[in-house]
């Protein structure tokens, strides 16, 4: 019989960030009992989760954080002791043409996971719930801003930032009307392989791989804080045993680069791995109208400094590590990415709608 210390439910494990979390946790902890619910959106994808998907102590349920029966059952069956809630509508672009899925996942969803953890958890010793939340919630810095930390006010400016203030508000209105222990997470841009390719880093691999323009929007100038996913998995995995309940914890990547900056450095590192001529590469990039308008929101920059002070949790990788270790998963798992851009048109359709004649597919 396997032993069970703890049983936990990460939402949305399939996905980039999620998959790296339920891989960490199946493998660092054999007694704890990790429970993936993923409803496998076009950004869900098994393939992140072959090495470790026959482990004794992994169990995959396909569903929605929506769906109030398959969730109730989960916590009966499981009787949670963490829900690690990283399910999400995550793609800003995405949220300009469609912003009630975002509505309808990150704010009901997470509703139901609230009220259903509120039902079922009548004991609340030692159990937690981690809303996983964005940077973007608090708006938009000017280069000489400091970055925002957990007392900025919130000040969202997209339909998926509003969704994610909306989820942040939620989880803690549940701990200060129901005493539902929430801890809220707030991460910047993450770095790192498994990522969707539509998003800008492993957008621009896989568009270097094949020899294509890459698309940036406007003059490139807005500045992201890039925060390795090991990074971020390790404050979570600190945050999970030892972070306070009723708090929210900024985990920051001292990275913040403008995105023109960032798509150079990949394309340095891309022409050093293949031996390939910089300049050749650079042509490629190519300044496009910005689709997010005035929405696009300039600059987010997250301290981190309350994690440090508290649980001594810093981030290992700068951005150039990052930047290293990125393009060499991608450059080694070119199957994943291909079997991804075939698996059904969700790719296709979403470059072709978002991009049109921005964006051509052959040079
Ligand atoms: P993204 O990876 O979508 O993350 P977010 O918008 O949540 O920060 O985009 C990062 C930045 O890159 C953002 O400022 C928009 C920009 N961007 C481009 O310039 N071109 C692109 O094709 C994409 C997808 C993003």
């Amino acid at each position: 019989m396997e032993q069970i210390d703890k049983t936990v439910l990460i939402t949305g494990g399939c996905g980039f960030i999620g998959s790296h979390l339920v891989r960490l946790f199946v493998t660092k902890y054999p007694t704890y009992k990790v429970v993936n619910l993923d409803a496998m959106t076009y950004a869900g994808n098994q393939d992140n989760l072959k090495d470790i998907e026959n482990e004794e102590n992994y169990v995959y349920a396909h569903g929605s954080i929506c769906d109030k029966y398959l969730v109730d059952k989960l916590f009966a069956m499981y009787d949670f002791d963490y829900v690690i809630h990283m399910a999400a509508e995550s793609h800003v672009d995405r949220s300009m043409s469609n912003p009630n899925v975002f509505v309808e996942t990150n704010v009901m969803g997470t509703l139901n996971l609230l009220n259903v953890a509120k039902h079922h958890w009548t004991d609340k010793s030692d159990r937690k719930f981690f809303n996983m939340i964005t940077d973007e919630i608090f708006g938009s810095l000017s280069v000489d801003d400091k970055p925002f930390d957990e007392n900025t006010p919130i000040d969202p400016h997209s339909p998926y930032s509003t969704s994610k203030a909306a989820q942040y508000l939620f989880g803690k209105t549940y701990y200060e009307a129901y005493d539902l222990p929430i801890i809220s997470l707030c991460c910047g841009n993450a770095i790192g392989g498994y990522q969707y390719l539509e998003k800008l880093v492993p957008l621009t691999i896989d568009r270097l791989v094949n020899k294509q323009e890459i698309p940036i929007y406007g003059k490139g100038k807005q500045m992201r804080d890039w925060t390795n996913v090991h990074d971020i998995c390790n404050a979570i995995d600190m945050l999970v045993h030892d972070g306070c309940v009723g708090e929210l914890y900024c985990i920051g990547g001292d990275a913040c680069v403008s995105n023109i900056d960032l798509v150079k450095l990949i394309i340095k590192e891309y022409c050093t791995l293949t031996n390939n001529k910089q300049s050749e590469y650079e042509k490629l990039i190519k300044f496009i109208p910005d689709p997010r308008g005035k929405s696009h929101d300039f600059r987010y920059d997250l301290n981190h400094d309350k994690i440090t002070n508290e649980l001594g949790w810093t981030p290992k990788y700068t951005v150039e590590e990052s930047v290293h270790e990125t393009v060499e998963w991608y450059l080694e798992n070119t199957e994943w990415c291909e079997a991804l851009k075939n698996r059904d048109n969700s790719y296709k359709t979403w470059v072709t709608y978002h991009y049109g004649d921005n964006f051509k597919e052959k040079k």
